[in-house]
């Protein structure tokens, strides 16, 4: 699974072999320029929402339900959700484990998959005490178990130990996708940026398939020197009378 923030890149993955996308609030900080997820809109997550599905990919589209799209009750819970479905998305995402246990099973029950995530829940990160790997075994298996009795279809562990990852893994019936959470997962999600090496920051448990920050900046500087020494356009670039 990747993340997926746009038509264009919706087009150009919609041609691999990714399983799923997902419509991260990730996009919050990779796109919008946010300094967390906290900032991240329905209105937000509507937009891109209607990108991604604009390229008609053939893989499963989860949106994130953003911060406070759900948390204050099962009907704003419900609401939310059933806008993103409107909107194309297959399922949504929320982060949580026993607390949200309500608005799961509730989205649910009224038409909508939803993708658990726990472990980092970087929308928690102010009260998880910033970006950690959580280390709590005991809690981690009660939410995860709380989850797949509320009727999620898939769980996003993230920045967990991943023997801890497996263990969970072990107990649940529906699967895992891990980001952080070690190799002994049903499956990976990786952010989109990180992959393509865009971010501003790499973490470590990410892995750059590419540099394009820097092709990106080489592409543009031999476009500016280009245009500064005449070299384009080229003939070949524009009309004219004469040809
Ligand atoms: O928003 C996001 O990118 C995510 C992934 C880290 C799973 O939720």
């Amino acid at each position: 699974m990747l993340t997926v923030y746009d038509y264009s890149m919706a087009k150009i993955l919609g041609e691999s072999e990714i399983d799923g996308f997902l419509v991260g609030d990730s996009l919050g900080m990779n796109v919008l320029g946010f300094p967390s997820t906290l900032q991240v809109t329905m209105d937000h997550m509507v937009h891109h929402t209607r990108a991604v599905v604009r390229a008609s990919p053939r893989q499963l589209v989860v949106v994130d339900m953003p911060f406070m799209s759900y948390e204050p009750s099962n009907e704003v819970a419900v609401k939310n959700a059933g806008i993103l479905a409107s909107e194309g998305a297959d399922a949504v995402k929320l982060e949580g484990g026993v607390e949200v246990y309500d608005r799961v099973a509730n989205i649910v029950k009224f038409g909508v998959p939803v993708m658990g995530h726990i472990g980092l829940t970087p929308q928690r990160y102010l009260t998880l005490g910033g970006y950690r790997t959580v280390k709590d075994e005991s809690k981690l298996i009660s939410d995860a178990l709380a989850l797949e009795e509320a009727g999620v279809f898939s769980i996003v562990i993230e920045n967990v130990y991943a023997e801890i990852a497996r263990k969970i893994t072990e107990r649940v019936s529906v699967p895992t996708i891990c980001i952080g959470a070690g190799p002994y997962c049903d499956g990976q999600v990786l952010v989109i940026h990180d992959l393509l090496g865009m971010g501003d920051i790499q973490p470590y448990f990410s892995r750059k398939y590419l540099d394009l920050k820097t092709e990106i900046r080489e592409a543009v500087k031999r476009y500016v020197d280009d245009v500064r020494t005449g070299k384009f356009p080229g003939k070949e670039n524009y009309k004219s009378r004469e040809s």
